[in-house]
């Protein structure tokens, strides 16, 4: 028998609860799951591609069958690279539908032999996202019950120093003068 990997890619800035879900469905279905996280430099991540890796790392270590990886360029290339078959997305509410759409008929043109699989994470993360998870932190309110704990940990740190440093105080080795606090501003993305 055919053994099919799959490639899971995205942003996983930071990974979520939905994510996990997602990992985990995949797992049972695909003989073999890597999770890519895209090495975007044009992005201004809460978290560097490290630090989500080392996330996902603890998050995916009691599926066997599930590897982290990173990338950069096309995903399809990247699943090539890799010899996965299949590239497999969430869609959680319609709203994702048209967006994963396109990508996924954009990536066939691009190498109409890897197919898209969609999937959908439980209901109860259907409003999920690691957009709201980063803005309902850095306004102040709790993420517990969005992200793993490891994850909600790593958020508070990071919402910490950036609060010291918004307040003047700061990073451990600056002086103020050399830390130039600008609150994060993101425009309105997937992810
Ligand atoms: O978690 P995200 O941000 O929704 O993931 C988006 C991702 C990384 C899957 C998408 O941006 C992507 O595939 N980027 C790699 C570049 C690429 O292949 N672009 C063409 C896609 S049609």
């Amino acid at each position: 028998m055919k053994r099919i990997k799959a490639t899971y890619p995205g942003s996983f800035d930071p990974p979520t609860n939905g994510h996990l879900d997602l990992i985990e469905r995949g797992s049972r279905i695909f003989d073999e799951l890597v999770v890519a996280i895209l090495r975007n430099p044009e992005k201004d991540p809460l978290f560097s591609v490290a630090d989500r890796r080392k996330m996902l790392e603890a998050m995916t270590a009691d599926f066997d069958n599930v590897s982290v990886d990173t990338f950069d360029g096309l995903t399809v290339d990247y699943a090539l690279r890799v010899e996965a078959r299949v590239i497999l997305r969430g869609i959680r509410a319609l709203s994702d539908y048209e967006y994963e759409l396109q990508m996924a008929l954009m990536n066939r043109k691009l190498q109409p032999g890897l197919e898209t699989v969609f999937m959908m994470p439980a209901e109860k993360y259907s409003y999920l996202s690691s957009r709201l998870v980063r803005e309902v932190a850095q306004l102040g309110g709790s993420i517990d019950c969005l992200v793993p704990e490891l994850v909600a940990q790593k958020v508070r740190e990071k919402m910490d120093v950036a609060h010291k440093f918004e307040n003047g105080e700061p990073p451990a080795g600056k002086t103020p003068s050399e830390s130039k606090s600008k609150p994060r501003k993101r425009k309105f993305e997937h992810s």
